[in-house]
Parts: C-alpha cells; sequence; structure tokens
C-alpha cells in the first residue's frame, strides 16, 4: 500500500513541472479523480484495518487531500499569471488603452429647417398634409390649371413614367389632394416633401429637391393675410430684422401671383457676392388661389376664396445658413453636414 505522504510529495511535484492548464488538469484527474484517482484509491483497502488504523488512514487521506488541492489551485493562479504575462509580451495589447469614441449621428440640415418651418406654421393652426411622389398628369397639371399643351407646363420639365404618370413636379398637386380630402373649408395646411425636375445640377437647382407648400382656403382672405403669414414665418426663421418683399409674377394656379424675396443675411441687403448683388434672394413664388382650382378641388368660389404659397426648402435652407452651392445638402460629406 503507497503512503500518503509520498503519494502527496509526488503529486506536488507532478503539478509543479505542469506547463499548462490541460496539463495541471491531467494531473488533477490522476491523484484526485472521484473513482480512479490515486487518492482515492489509498483507502482500498481500508476494510481490512482496525478502528484506529482506519481512522488514522482516513485523517492521512484527507491531509493529502486537502495538500495537493492547494497545490493545484496556487500552480493554477501562477499559470494564469504567466499566461497574461506572456500575452501582453507578444499581443502588446495595452488594455488600459481608451478606445475610439462612438460618434453620434444628427438630424440632417434639410430636415432640421423643414421641421422648423413646420413648428412655426403649427403654431399659427396649420396642418402638415402629405401627397404622393408618383403622381397623375391631372394632379402635377391639369387641376392646377396648367392645362395640356399651354407653354407654362415649360416650367415643370417632369419625369414621366407614361403620358399619364410622373414624379410630381411640385407640391402644388397636394393642393388639390386636400382640398378634396377635406372638402368643407377653412383649410390651413402646409405641405413638405421631395419634387422632381429635368434639371442638371447647379449651385441653385437639382434634378431632386424639396418644397414646402402652403394653403389656405377660407372667407374673405386677403393678399396681406398671405403677406402677414409669409412675414412670419421668415422671420421666426431667420430674425426680425429680415425683411420680404413680392414681385408680379405669373403662376397658373394663382391669381394674382407673386415671386417672394427674402433680403440677403450676409449683406443685411446691402447687396454682396452671395445674392449676386441684389440684396434679395428668392425663396418661391405665391399668390390668390384661382377660381378654377378651387372648383377642381371641389370648392366653390363664390363662398370660399384662398391663398398658397411654394417654397423650396434647399433655398430657405441656404438662407438661413449662408450656404451658396445647393447640392452640398446632397453630397452627404461629413465635414459640411457637421456643421449643422
Ligand atoms: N408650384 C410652384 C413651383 O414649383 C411654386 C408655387 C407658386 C406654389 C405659387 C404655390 C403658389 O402654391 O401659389 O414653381
Amino acid at each position: 500500500m503507497t503512503d500518503p505522504s509520498a503519494l502527496t510529495a509526488e503529486a506536488i511535484a507532478a503539478i509543479g513541472k505542469a506547463r499548462t492548464a490541460t496539463e495541471l488538469e491531467r494531473v488533477e484527474v490522476e491523484y484526485l479523480g472521484r473513482k480512479s484517482g490515486r487518492v482515492s484509491k489509498l483507502l482500498e483497502g481500508i476494510g481490512a484495518l482496525n478502528p484506529e488504523e482506519r481512522a488514522a488512514l482516513g485523517k492521512a487521506v484527507n491531509e493529502a487531500k486537502r495538500t495537493i488541492e492547494e497545490a493545484l489551485s496556487a500552480r493554477r493562479s501562477q499559470l494564469e499569471a504567466s499566461r497574461l504575462a506572456d500575452l501582453a509580451e507578444t499581443e502588446a495589447i495595452d488594455v488600459t488603452f481608451p478606445g475610439p469614441p462612438l460618434e453620434r449621428g444628427h438630424i440632417h440640415v434639410l430636415t432640421q429647417v423643414r421641421r422648423q418651418i413646420e413648428t412655426i406654421l403649427e403654431s399659427l393652426g396649420y396642418q402638415v398634409e402629405l401627397g404622393p411622389e408618383v403622381e397623375t398628369e391631372w394632379f402635377n397639371f391639369e387641376a392646377l390649371n396648367i392645362t395640356a399643351g399651354h407653354p407654362a407646363r415649360e416650367m415643370w420639365d417632369s419625369f414621366y413614367f407614361s403620358p399619364e404618370l410622373l414624379l410630381r413636379a411640385h407640391t402644388s398637386p397636394v393642393q388639390i389632394h386636400a382640398m378634396l380630402r377635406i372638402k368643407e373649408p377653412p383649410i390651413y395646411i402646409i405641405t413638405p416633401g421631395r419634387c422632381y425636375r429635368r434639371d442638371a445640377p447647379e449651385a441653385t437647382r437639382l434634378p431632386y429637391f424639396s418644397q414646402v407648400e402652403g394653403l389656405a382656403v377660407d372667407r374673405g382672405l386677403t393678399f396681406g393675410d398671405l403677406k402677414g403669414t409669409l412675414l412670419y414665418m421668415i422671420q421666426s426663421l431667420y430674425g426680425r430684422e429680415r425683411r420680404v418683399r413680392v414681385r408680379p409674377s405669373f403662376f397658373p394656379f394663382t391669381e394674382p401671383s407673386f415671386e417672394f424675396d427674402v433680403s440677403c443675411g450676409i449683406c443685411g441687403g446691402m447687396g454682396c457676392k452671395s445674392c449676386r448683388h441684389k440684396g434679395w434672394l428668392e425663396v418661391g413664388g405665391c399668390g390668390m388661389v384661382h377660381p378654377q382650382v378651387l372648383r377642381n378641388g371641389g370648392i366653390d368660389p363664390t363662398q370660399w376664396n384662398g391663398y398658397a404659397w411654394g417654397f423650396g426648402i434647399e433655398r430657405m435652407a441656404m438662407l438661413k445658413h449662408d450656404v451658396d452651392d445647393m447640392r452640398l445638402f446632397y453630397e452627404s460629406d461629413l465635414r459640411f453636414l457637421e456643421q449643422f
């Protein structure tokens, strides 16, 4: 029969020789394995012993187990420490080195401006109304009093899917959708959204852009109501020092019609490179809704009248942030976008 302390010494030597965690595990199984471990085997002949010898052997075996377990655990910590030390050396990882900061995205400048416009007009009681980007020829032109063959159609050179179906060239068709849907005036809506035209990208125009249309239908509205509303919107967006002006123009869906200008924020209206020395920047058109347009929207023009406007959101954003090239908004260049 093996002597427990001799076996313990043997185990401790084996533990000292183990070079890896796996080798150490093998030693553990060999000595402390539940059934066939060598320490358990020390107890094999115990039944034949007298009570005193039995107690002595039991005690010695327990002692051996404890000593071996302690040695195993000490060696395990040692091996782990040297494994980490080796790793630090070979992989040269500085675990205290701070990670790269996570970059936070933010709302695109055009969306910011669109939301600001929405908030300002909502405070006046307007509701946001959306319409389809793929339109029928009737909504995009005909219902807006831009009849087939009318030379004014050239103002909206459009992308057609078929003779009847096209990408909307402006947000004005949403005026018709809204009147047909709401039916009973008063109607006060704004309609932000994307528009498409066959234009080559330039600093001040794009084939893909966005507008925000406004439409009011009520009794006895005047051009003063329209101008006051737009002045309020412009000054809320850009500051009280901004001035506005209208110039007579032509749109088939309004009578009278106007172009709407805002004083240049860079020169304060004195004239500079940015406003091409005019002191004013054009943001879009407006006017009193043509009676035929009301009729096309199912509204009786003898009872109701209206005003409307359609402004380019990119132009409004350019005016707000003194950007002089519209294409920058769509180029996804973070150096540009991160400024807003
Ligand atoms: N739809 C016109 C355009 O895209 C802009 C416009 C002008 C809209 C006058 C209006 C308006 O509602 O009254 O050029």
